[in-house]
């Protein structure tokens, strides 16, 4: 048996993550955990502490250890089938959001755990979402995120995007597809080669996906139908020309919280 002090103090990892492991590992919430703080650890405990200790130490992201990532308003569920959602895509968001349809039909490429289609189907609940992804693994970790937050606007649809494309003409088509260069990264970024690489890496200076997801989005758009992309910092260039070629009437884009290009609006 040991107590919080000692179990904490055989790590350099922040406290706040060994906080959150041992929490997943209690079942209780942070907040309830210095209530406990008196409490000795039983042996079982500590082995399986450890264990996960040792994994966050080699990389292994903090939300598949605790299966957990929280993201706008909501938590959602992840694993190593799902990208873990990131923060800057709370643009997609907020701009989609900021549209002021009063019944609009959208169409998400990519859907992962959900968080992003299904962060913005709670706050607009009577929009139609039809929310997307390649993967039937991702599909079954947003399937129960879906039956989380109980939404009764959204319906998920395996489709992959290089494939024949089948839906009614949308209003807003939305997407966080892969996008970076596998050859850019430096090996260092922490823990990104734990997450699916068909979520991450894209062919053609990582371009090889968005260029798909624009040519045939404009075929599947209403009239000023509008499609909001994420895309690396260094790609707005690239995209507005694709844009231009693809007879989209108007593109603009946005900067994430980083003061980086993170966003493009491009508008049928
Ligand atoms: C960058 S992740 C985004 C996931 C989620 N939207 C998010 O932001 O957390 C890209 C997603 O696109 C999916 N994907 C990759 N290639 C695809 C394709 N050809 N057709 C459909 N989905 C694809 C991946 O399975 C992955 O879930």
């Amino acid at each position: 048996m040991t107590n919080l002090r000692k179990l904490f103090s055989i790590s350099n990892l922040p406290t706040l993550d060994k906080e959150l492991i041992l929490c997943h590992i209690l079942k209780i919430e942070r907040v309830d955990l210095y209530k406990k703080s008196d409490i000795e650890i039983q042996d079982k405990t500590n082995k399986a502490f450890t264990d996960l200790i040792k994994k966050r130490e080699e990389g292994f992201p903090l939300a598949y250890i605790t299966g957990i990532k929280p993201f706008w308003d909501d938590e959602f569920q992840v694993n190593e089938s799902t990208l873990i959602p990131r923060p800057e895509s709370e643009l997609l968001v907020e701009t989609a959001i900021s549209f002021d349809l009063e019944n609009c039909s959208l169409l998400e490429l990519g859907t992962g755990s959900g968080a992003i289609g299904m962060s913005i189907a709670k706050e607009k609940p009577f929009w139609t979402c039809t929310l997307t992804d390649k993967s039937f693994e991702a599909l079954s970790v947003a399937r129960e995120n879906m039956k989380a937050l109980n939404l009764k606007n959204s319906v998920l649809i395996q489709h992959d995007w290089h494939k024949r494309w089948l839906f009614e003409p949308m209003d807003l088509i939305i997407s966080n597809p892969p996008y970076i260069y596998r050859n850019d990264l430096d090996g260092d970024e922490d823990g990104i080669w734990f997450e699916p690489p068909s979520a991450l890496f894209s062919e053609k200076k990582g371009l090889a996906d968005i260029s798909t997801i624009i040519k045939n989005s404009v075929i599947f758009l209403k009239e000023n139908g509008k499609l909001l992309l994420e895309h690396g910092f260094d790609q707005k260039d690239s995209i507005n020309k694709m844009a231009n070629q693809n007879d989209y009437s108007d593109v603009s884009f946005l900067k994430d919280l980083n003061g980086k290009w993170r966003v493009a609006c491009l508008t049928k």
